[in-house]
């Protein structure tokens, strides 16, 4: 490599003697209404100055206003000031930059590499400057005072279809490098070279000049004119200034004559390029603190942009207040951060929130739970529908189209029943209790409501139910619904209004009653068990015939209720031993022993019935010698003693002939047999019965002929009234008499 060099005269030791005249000159005061405090455009602050005592020792400037804008320059240096700042310590100067030009085959044509002295004075090069080189090729570097290099480097130029020189300084047409701290003297050389050897490919002499110059970093951008340009270049620099008579800040602050720091509200920091130190207004204040009265609070109130406050802003020396409003509290500092004050305090919150859970809480439960009640409550209804033959029920009646058997809800009765009041009871027996109801069609009902019943019947139950509401006797109490959704179905039944039978017979008033009267309701009810007995395909048994199971209607029908009901009662075998089906004084002595409930246990019972509604005694009394309790063997006895006519009420004795009632009398014998067997059928009983009512009635068979009223009253029909049903019967008797009569 062959190298040109140019080595300048060093001016270093003329420069060095004027900063220590310099120095001599130190000014004591500053801010004297004398001092310029600014040149042309640019502000000149303390501890900078133009004039003699203006400015501290070393910050002399220079202000000649011969220049139109005056120019600013560093005093003993020509360095052309741009601007000073007292905040960042800075100073922006212009500064020539270092040129070499040549010629085309390489000679120097001039060359100016003016070398920049800053020791002993307040600057140092700013690590903010960079060092450039531009031109092709162009070796560019600078020294120390000493001549050891510091810093540089090489710019080649390609050719200019591979250039893309644009704003990048990275070696091709420019290159740069950075510089260290604490920089103060700065001298460079320029040099054109050709490569010998063929060691890459060096374009020589591209450019007409090379240029070296340190320029601010910020403001530099290369551009490709800068390789034809030939002319003198101007770069501003930036410049670190600080008080560098002492090492750092600590060890001037205590010299109160020397230190810079004048401000009360002022601190001092170290400079970090370079010795010395600067001065910085204390927090919350603005000014210059190389001032006495420097430093000025901040009314931060005023600069809402830098120091954000969106309540009430009060200015306090150093600082500010921000506060929310009256009436609101958080934050001010930042934007709706006041919130209307509340007046449930932290606590207060908890408590409520904390409650406001427990009772959501409880309230979640509470529901949950009745949800569960409720379900449960449905699910038992349903089981006791079901286990209560309710959907064999539904079908049957589904099948069965003109059924006016209904099946009740539950609720619907509790309402009929003003929720089964206690004075709305009707009566109370051994298998439960009646009570009166009002459907809300104002129709007028009893319904039954039994205690227990065996769980193999139940099925049983719903089709018997069914049949049972398919008779319609005149003499049978109307079954007209049912109710299953409950553990023992409830049974509804029409209204009967004048009572029973019982209360007739054995009631507190002992009014008369006619013997023909008995006679019909014995009829009557004779013919109803008749009916029942020979209706179905199986037998309907009442199993517990009694006259507080016969009712009497308005016109003091007889009406019998209750048929089928003894099903209900509980009839498991541990029961069976101890609640014996039926009423004292009605039970068919058969039954003990065979504990088999048939058609002639009912023929017992209305036996006891016949002789209870002829003597007017009840079927047990209490009142009489104790083999006389029972009315039935009170009777038997009374037969076999041949003194039947007794035990008749003397009333019936003077209404009634003898012969009727020793037939009546045959008829209870008859019923009353120890073996069933030997007791006729409900519907020969009936049928003996309605003759004698027959009798009875028409006083001719009574006057004339003694003895068609023996034949009548021997005439046995039982070889065919088996056969045939309740109803055709009495319709066939009635022919059989008229038929006789003609
Ligand atoms: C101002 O500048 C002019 C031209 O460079 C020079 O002649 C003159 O002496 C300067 N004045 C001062 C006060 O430096
Ligand atoms: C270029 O400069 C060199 C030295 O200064 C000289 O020898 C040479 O003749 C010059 N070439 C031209 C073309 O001017
Ligand atoms: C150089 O940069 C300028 C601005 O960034 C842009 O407008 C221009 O097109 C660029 N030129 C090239 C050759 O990249
Ligand atoms: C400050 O300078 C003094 C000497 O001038 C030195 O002893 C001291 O350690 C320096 N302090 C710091 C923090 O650099
Ligand atoms: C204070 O500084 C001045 C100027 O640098 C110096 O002359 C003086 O001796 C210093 N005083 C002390 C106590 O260091
Ligand atoms: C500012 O200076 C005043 C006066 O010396 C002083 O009272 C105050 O405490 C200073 N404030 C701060 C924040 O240093
Ligand atoms: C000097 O003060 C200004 C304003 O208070 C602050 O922005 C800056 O960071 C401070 N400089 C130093 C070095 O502490």
């Amino acid at each position: 490599m062959k190298m040109e060099t140019k080595q300048h005269q060093k001016p270093i030791l003329q420069l060095l003697m004027l900063t220590s005249l310099a120095a001599a000159a130190a000014a004591l005061t500053a801010d004297s209404p004398r001092c310029r405090t600014a040149c042309g455009n640019i502000p000149i602050p303390y501890p900078f100055g133009v004039e003699t005592g203006c400015y501290r020792e070393g910050f002399g400037l220079v202000c000649n206003d011969s220049y139109h804008p005056p120019k600013l320059s560093i005093l003993y240096y020509d360095y052309e000031v741009i601007d000073i700042s007292i905040v960042s310590g800075e100073m922006r100067v212009y500064l020539e930059a270092g040129r070499a030009c040549y010629n085309s085959t390489g000679g120097l044509i001039s060359s100016s590499t003016p070398p920049t002295v800053l020791i002993e004075s307040p600057y140092v090069f700013s690590t903010r400057t960079k060092y450039v080189a531009v031109g092709c090729p162009n070796l560019g570097y600078f020294v120390d005072p000493a001549g050891y290099y510091v810093s540089g480097c090489v710019s080649i130029c390609r050719p200019s279809a591979y250039n893309n020189l644009n704003g990048s300084c990275t070696g091709d047409g420019c290159c740069q490098s950075s510089i260290p701290t604490g920089l103060d003297y700065y001298e460079q050389y320029l040099q054109n070279f050709i490569v010998a050897g063929g060691a890459g490919i060096f374009l020589a002499n591209s450019t007409p000049c090379a240029y070296g110059f340190l320029v601010d970093a910020d403001w530099f951008r290369f551009t490709p004119s800068y390789l034809s340009m030939t002319s003198d270049l101007r770069v501003p620099i930036v410049l670190d200034w600080a008080i560098r008579n002492v090492r750092n800040g600590s060890a001037a602050v205590h010299n109160s004559t020397d230190y810079a720091c004048r401000s009360a509200n002022s601190t001092f920091y170290d400079s970090s390029n370079g010795a010395g130190y600067r001065c910085n207004c204390s927090k919350g204040y603005e000014g210059n603190p190389y001032i006495e009265t420097g430093c000025q609070d901040i009314n931060e109130c005023e600069h809402k942009d830098q120091y954000p406050c969106y309540g009430i802003c009060t200015n306090v020396p150093g600082s500010y207040l921000c506060e929310c409003p009256r009436g609101t509290a958080g934050d001010a500092f930042t934007q709706d951060g006041c919130r209307p004050k509340d007046k449930f305090t932290l606590a207060l919150k908890i408590v409520t929130g904390a409650s406001l859970g427990i009772f959501f809480a409880l309230f979640m439960g509470f529901w949950a739970y009745l949800g569960l009640q409720k379900k449960k409550l449905i699910r038992t209804r349903q089981k006791f529908f079901e286990q209560n033959g309710g959907l064999i029920l539904q079908q049957q009646m589904r099948s069965c189209r003109g059924v006016t058997f209904k099946i009740y809800a539950k609720e619907e009765l509790e309402k009929a029943t003003n929720n089964f009041d206690t004075d709305r009871v009707l009566g109370r027996g051994g298998h439960g209790i009646v009570y009166k109801g009002i459907l809300e069609d104002e129709t007028v009902v009893a319904i039954k409501k039994s205690k227990i019943m065996d769980d193999n019947q139940t099925k049983e139950f719903a089709t018997e139910m069914l049949i049972l509401s398919q008779i319609n006797h005149k003499n049978v109490v109307k079954l007209l619904g049912c109710c299953l959704e409950v553990e023992v179905p409830m049974l509804v039944y029409e209204f009967v209004s004048n009572g029973t039978l019982y209360s007739f017979i054995h009631g507190k008033d002992q009014s008369f009653i006619p013997f023909d009267e008995r006679l019909r309701i014995a009829v009557e009810s004779a013919g109803a068990l008749a009916y029942m007995h020979s209706s179905a395909s199986t037998p309907i048994l009442h199993g517990d015939v009694k006259s507080a199971n016969i009712l009497l209607d308005d016109k003091f029908t007889a009406k019998v209720s209750d048929f089928g009901a003894s099903k209900l009662a509980a009839t498991d075998e541990v029961q069976l031993a101890t609640l014996v089906q039926g009423t004292c004084g009605y039970l068919d002595p058969e039954y003990l022993i065979t504990c088999q409930l048939t058609e002639k246990s009912d023929v017992y019972s209305f036996g006891v019935f016949i002789l209870e509604i002829f003597t007017r005694k009840k079927a047990l009394y209490f009142n009489g010698p104790e083999e006389d309790r029972s009315l039935a063997s009170c009777f038997i006895t009374a037969m076999k003693e041949g003194r039947c006519l007794e035990i008749f009420d003397s009333q019936v004795k003077s209404e009634a002939r003898a012969e009727l009632l020793e037939e009546i009398a045959e008829i209870a014998m008859q019923c009353l047999s120890m073996w069933g067997d030997e007791r006729p059928a409900m519907t020969e009983v009936a049928e003996r019965l309605e003759r004698l009512r027959r009798i009875q009635k028409h006083p001719w068979v009574q006057a004339n002929d003694s003895e068609e009223m023996d034949s009548l009253l021997g005439e046995s029909l039982d070889t065919h009234a088996n056969h045939i049903n309740g109803h055709n019967y009495i319709e066939q008797t009635v022919f059989d008499l008229e038929e006789g009569k003609g």
